[in-house]
């Protein structure tokens, strides 16, 4: 991915709307951030928090120091299905729908053991189950940035979001995205003991019908 990512998808309204939730919605002062991508919501958590910031792609975890050189020591290349670590984080948080490159049950699983092993308080975001409606219709669109020009598609298969990157020089790319039903994680926090508040596209309280995005705050909760 990953040269092309920021030119074709980097929202700064969306990634500041992301900071302002786990700023608010955080505890303590250490804080992991796992598919932290190129590290743009990193990069603002950092003035509040001790980051950490964990991504599969080394391309993309190449481009955190060129773009913000004070986070370069604070970022590593690593799977969220398998990840441990000696230091238990105050915050975990795993944002901009990545949970949905997580393809099948099992490894759902796996990432709620991640999740749950590093710390006590997990803030992660998925699909709203509504958008294999909205995109039923298949979504298309064509445009250019200052690097290249590209022909976006986005598919329904099944509980599968198929998006293709045609670029005009012939080449492309596809990522394969599970819309799992987001009670999969509410559930498997919560048999872990924690208390989880759930929210629609980050700003409404609940489990809304329609929108794009559940929001997951859990918490381990002592007796
Ligand atoms: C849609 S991007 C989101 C990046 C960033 N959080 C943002 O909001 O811009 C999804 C990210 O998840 C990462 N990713 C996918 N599977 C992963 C895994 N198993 N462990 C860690 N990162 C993963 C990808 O490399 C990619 O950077």
């Amino acid at each position: 991915m990953k040269s092309y990512y920021d030119a074709l998808f980097y929202d700064e309204a969306g990634a500041r709307r992301y900071f302002n939730f786990v700023k608010d919605h955080a505890v303590g002062n250490t804080l992991l951030e796992f598919a932290c991508g190129t590290g743009d919501v990193l990069n603002m958590l950092a003035p509040t928090f001790a980051v950490t910031g964990i991504d599969i792609d080394p391309e993309m975890i190449e481009q955190v120091p060129v773009k913000f050189p004070h986070l370069a020591d604070k970022v590593s290349v690593g799977d969220f299905l398998d990840y441990s670590s000696d230091q238990k984080f105050d915050t975990v948080a795993c944002i901009g729908d990545s949970t949905n490159y997580i393809l099948t049950p099992e490894d759902l699983q796996r990432f709620i053991t991640t999740m749950v092993g590093v710390s006590d308080h997990i803030i992660v975001d998925c699909h709203h189950p509504y958008r294999l409606r909205e995109f039923s219709d298949d979504y298309y669109e064509e445009g250019s940035t200052d690097a290249f020009d590209y022909a976006y598609q986005i598919e329904v298969n099944g509980e599968h979001l198929v998006h293709v990157i045609n670029f005009l020089d012939g080449t492309f790319d596809s990522i394969y995205q599970w819309v799992f039903d987001p009670h999969i994680l509410i559930d498997g926090f919560s048999a872990q003991g924690y208390h989880v508040s759930v929210y629609t596209d980050y700003e409404h309280e609940g489990f809304l019908p329609e929108g794009e995005k559940i929001v997951l705050v859990a918490t381990k909760e002592t007796v």
